[in-house]
């Protein structure tokens, strides 16, 4: 076993965006692609000398290649030890909770998230820190510049590690311990909701279907949900992780889980659907006849949260991402609790966590989570949902009109449209730029707007600024068109068109989404020209 220090230059391109390092595989897989981005993580980090770092990833193509070469880095750039879960493969939340529970200094996640694995599909590296969150852009950055300025990495020669056998090994100097993935998250969660309560509802019959998108909550579902709970054995589906996902886009959302949303508005509909991502941090909530939009199934939860052991004692805040449809707000007050209002991607809420200023959070993009780890928690926010279902004795068609009634709904959909050509997507954003001034006081389509906005955030805690994330278009009376770029995609550019309307009117609060946003629909079409700018005719997806 030696220790090699390998001449490297800088490759470009290797700049974080919302969450990690994302990149076609193949991209990945160029030769010291992983290893100089590896290396900038432990440079940017202040090195790994002495440290303890967690490692594991959603299991996708690639990832076992990359989990052996991130393990013989570690080795070589001398850290402790590396807790690994077993086969490389860990949830984002279970990853976030080891980091934590172990007190270890940061993690190294592989994934992309709910974007598609393949030989030619996308691959992902994230650094979280020692809180088990994200790294926070000062730290995302400092890894960014190493990128640049990188002249030779470490890497320890051997054979590859046995990650199927649990227990500890050791390579070089390093410790290497091997977990079950599933234990420790399995314990948390019982640690939090009711789950006496759960396992009587799944003993009076209550029927359920979880899918795990081929993806890496199949594990985890079925020793939570079935072998623990006790719901009917099956009510897992596509539970094996892949290392293509079945062929898949492991996204829940109604289009990508298709056969998710056909079941739960057939005449065969379980009481209760529920579907995770690749690297099972997202979540989507559908009852039977009633898919739960994410911005309204937060709002539900935090208006629910006392039915749940954990936070019976009431949430100290709660935070949305500003395209996040302000539901929350309107629960958050009637709590008499603060609601902040950060830019898209989970690493902003890191600090309000941490700071106890938040319980809950999450944001439009399916993500919902709480101050138990620093990522969002797909599983999570489903146990969240059948605790409140066990409690409450009501369907998820009745917990809504009853939310709706109480709050008002908040119409919401966000269109998007995928793989732009990026230079016509900067136009139009750059377009809308430099007509905010002109805005207030403007009607479209039969709506005054009220006011008009880049949204820039200061974080109360640090006191950072981040500034340029997302144009905002208010209207008079509630209604609003948010416009961004996403920061996730990995080919062109993704525009998203966020669109929401309040609606308090009994008798409307049972429309069609799209029907009842047609108006802001066609306005947010009329502002940045969207059609004309694109060439688009309809957005690729609607969530
Ligand atoms: C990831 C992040 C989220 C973010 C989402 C969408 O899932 O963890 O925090 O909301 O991506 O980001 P995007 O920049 O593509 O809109
Ligand atoms: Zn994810």
């Amino acid at each position: 076993m030696t220790r090699q220090v390998v001449a490297t230059s800088p490759i470009e391109g290797q700049k974080p965006g919302t969450s990690g390092l994302r990149k076609k595989t193949p991209v990945f897989m160029q030769p010291k692609y992983l290893e100089n981005f590896v290396q900038a993580i432990f440079n940017g980090t202040g090195g790994a000398a002495g440290k303890t770092y967690v490692l594991g990833g959603d299991g996708r193509y690639f990832n076992d290649r990359a989990a052996q070469v991130i393990l013989r880095m570690a080795a070589a750039n001398g850290a402790r030890k590396v807790i690994i879960g077993q086969n490389a493969l860990l949830s984002t939340p279970a990853a976030s909770n080891l980091i934590r529970k172990r007190a270890t200094d940061g993690g190294i996640i592989m994934s992309a998230s709910h974007n598609p694995g393949g030989p030619k599909e996308d691959f992902g590296v994230k650094f979280n820190t020692a809180n088990g969150g994200p790294a926070p852009e000062g730290v995302t950055e400092a890894i960014f510049a190493e990128t640049k300025s990188l002249s030779e990495y470490a890497i320890l020669e051997s054979a590859d590690v046995d990650l199927a056998t649990l227990g500890t090994t050791m390579l070089g100097e390093m410790e290497i311990e091997v977990v079950d993935p599933v234990a420790d998250y399995a314990e948390l969660m019982e640690s939090i909701f009711d789950f006496g309560a759960i396992r009587a509802l799944f003993a009076s019959g209550f029927t359920l279907r979880f899918d795990a998108m081929h993806a890496i909550t199949g594990p985890y579902a079925k020793a939570i949900l079935e072998e623990t709970l006790g719901a009917a054995e099956g009510s897992v589906v596509n539970a094996v992780p892949s290392p293509d996902f079945g062929g898949g886009h492991p996204d829940p959302n109604p289009i990508w889980a298709k056969e998710l949303m056909d079941l739960m508005f057939s005449s065969e509909a379980p009481d209760f659907g529920a579907a995770s991502d690749g690297d099972g941090d997202r979540n989507m909530i559908v009852g039977r006849n009633a898919y739960v939009t994410p911005s309204d199934s937060l709002a539900v939860l935090a208006a629910n949260a006392s039915l749940v052991p954990a936070y019976e004692g009431g949430l100290k805040g709660v935070a949305r991402s500003m395209p996040t449809s302000r539901a929350l707000d309107r629960v958050a007050e009637s709590l008499g609790i603060a609601c902040y209002e950060t830019p898209t991607g989970w690493k902003f809420f890191g600090n309000l966590l941490d700071a106890g200023r938040a319980t809950l959070c999450g944001e439009e993009s399916a993500g919902t989570g709480s101050d138990h780890v620093r990522e969002k928690d797909g599983l999570w926010a489903v146990l969240f949902w059948l605790n409140v279902l066990a409690v409450r004795k009501q369907s998820v068609e009745e917990i809504m009109a009853d939310h709706w009634a109480r709050f008002g709904r908040n119409y919401y959909s966000r269109h998007d449209y995928e793989a732009v050509d990026s230079e016509a997507a900067n136009g139009l954003m750059n377009a809308l730029r430099t007509r905010l001034p002109n805005q207030p006081g403007r009607e479209v389509e039969g709506m005054v707007i009220e006011a008009a906005d880049e949204f820039a955030y200061d974080d109360p805690v640090d006191g950072s600024r981040s500034e340029g994330q997302g144009i905002r278009i208010l209207f008079a009376g509630g209604g609003r068109i948010v416009f961004r770029l996403s920061g996730t995609g990995t080919e062109g550019a993704t525009l998203r068109v966020y669109l929401e309307k309040v609606e308090t009117e009994v008798a409307a609060l049972q429309d069609n989404p799209q029907n009842a946003l047609s108006g802001i629909i066609s306005a947010a079409d009329k502002l940045a020209e969207i059609r004309a700018r694109t060439g688009r005719n309809a957005p690729d997806v609607i969530t």
